[in-house]
């Protein structure tokens, strides 16, 4: 039989019943301390018959925040909400993975602790605004990181990893992509260290490359996927030479035995020129690769069958369709997604749209 969207596969040691992922969406929906409440529960669990949930990006830290009502993975109380999460999907036979992340300089005082400056490679300062309680403010410039303050993050990553892992995830992602730290680190655009973290490729990589190494040596490699965005411009970012950049980023998390690689195959900023091999950067991976943008039901298939990808992450379809599964496979019409309920408020737009 043909390999399709509905045919099983494992993740590393993560099986899955189907090859359609949840794709990672913020929802600015957490409650008090940023800990996940009986609405989260509820949005995950109705979208449980995915072969995987990634859940929305999680701020490993305090400094790790760069938006409202994110929930995050540092403390006691949100280790407990997000159990309640794990346990509701797995209930419903669901697999769920969190994925970790630190904002650095996509952030603004209001949102950290003592009012502190984000963090970033180097003391670039993004164009754009900051989502903050008081609405969109410009950002501000960062502060570069020293190098003895980088073991911390990392540091930051296992404790993260270690909470994930007690709330009841079966993985972690680690969010290399859209322009938060570990990307900033990444693309030149944002890197202008002149340490053994910035200017050539493998110092840009070190950082994201160490990482991956830490969380995998407490979850377990076949249990971790990594997630990147080549192309993608979305908060002021981009790489001067990404298809090599993006190629020795793959190959060498290929060393590292992880799950997974997910990649975002384009750009959120409208306009932007797509001019990538995706099939060579997939070639360096020897996981499975998991695609994510824009694609539907046909396009999702035809990049299975054709061996491009082997499980696609929806996003956008599964705000507005918590039975996606079921809905490709009867050919049924999928609900619209409203997008004025896409960042914030309460179950308007998160738990009421209808299944089938
Ligand atoms: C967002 O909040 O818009 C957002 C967060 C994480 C992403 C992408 C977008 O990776």
């Amino acid at each position: 039989m043909a390999v399709d969207l509905f045919s099983p596969i494992h993740l590393g040691s993560i099986s899955l019943k189907n090859r359609i992922a949840m794709a990672p969406l913020t929802r600015n929906r957490a409650g008090e301390g940023n800990v996940p409440q009986d609405i989260n529960v509820t949005y995950y669990a109705q979208r449980a018959s995915a072969g995987v949930i990634i859940t929305e990006a999680t701020p490993i830290s305090d400094m790790g925040h760069g938006y409202p009502a994110t929930p995050g993975i540092h403390s006691g109380a949100q280790i407990a909400g997000w159990k309640k999460v794990t346990d509701a999907v797995h209930a419903k036979g669901g697999k769920i993975i969190l994925q970790l992340w630190h904002v650095g300089r996509i952030s603004h005082p209001s949102l950290l602790p003592e009012n502190a400056l984000p963090v970033a490679p180097s003391a670039i300062k993004p164009a754009g605004q900051a989502f903050t309680y008081q609405g969109l403010t410009d950002f501000v410039q960062p502060r570069a990181l020293a190098l003895d303050e980088l073991p911390a993050i990392v540091a930051d990553y296992v404790q993260a990893t270690k909470n994930a892992l007690a709330a009841g995830f079966d993985g972690v992602e680690v969010h290399g992509a859209n322009g938060y730290l570990l990307d900033q680190f990444l693309r030149d655009s944002t890197n202008k260290r002149t340490d053994n973290y910035g200017g050539s490729i493998e110092n840009r990589a070190r950082l994201l490359l160490e990482v991956v190494k830490a969380v995998a040596d407490v979850a377990s490699a076949d249990r971790v996927g990594v997630r990147i965005s080549p192309l993608n411009q979305f908060n002021d970012i981009s790489d001067s030479a990404p298809q090599v950049l993006f190629n020795y980023v793959a190959k060498e998390l290929s060393h590292l035995d992880i799950a997974y690689l997910h990649v975002v195959e384009g750009s959120m900023v409208e306009g932007a020129a797509i001019d990538f091999d995706f099939l060579a950067l997939r070639k360096q991976f020897k996981g499975a690769y998991i695609a994510n943008l824009n694609y539907d039901k046909a396009t999702g298939n035809a990049a299975i069958a054709e061996g491009r990808a082997d499980v696609i992450a929806y996003g956008k379809a599964y705000i507005a369709n918590p039975d996606l599964v079921e809905r490709f496979a009867q050919n049924a019409p999928l609900n619209a997604a409203d997008q004025s309920t896409f960042y914030g408020g309460g179950e308007k737009g998160y738990i009421d749209y209808p299944a089938l």
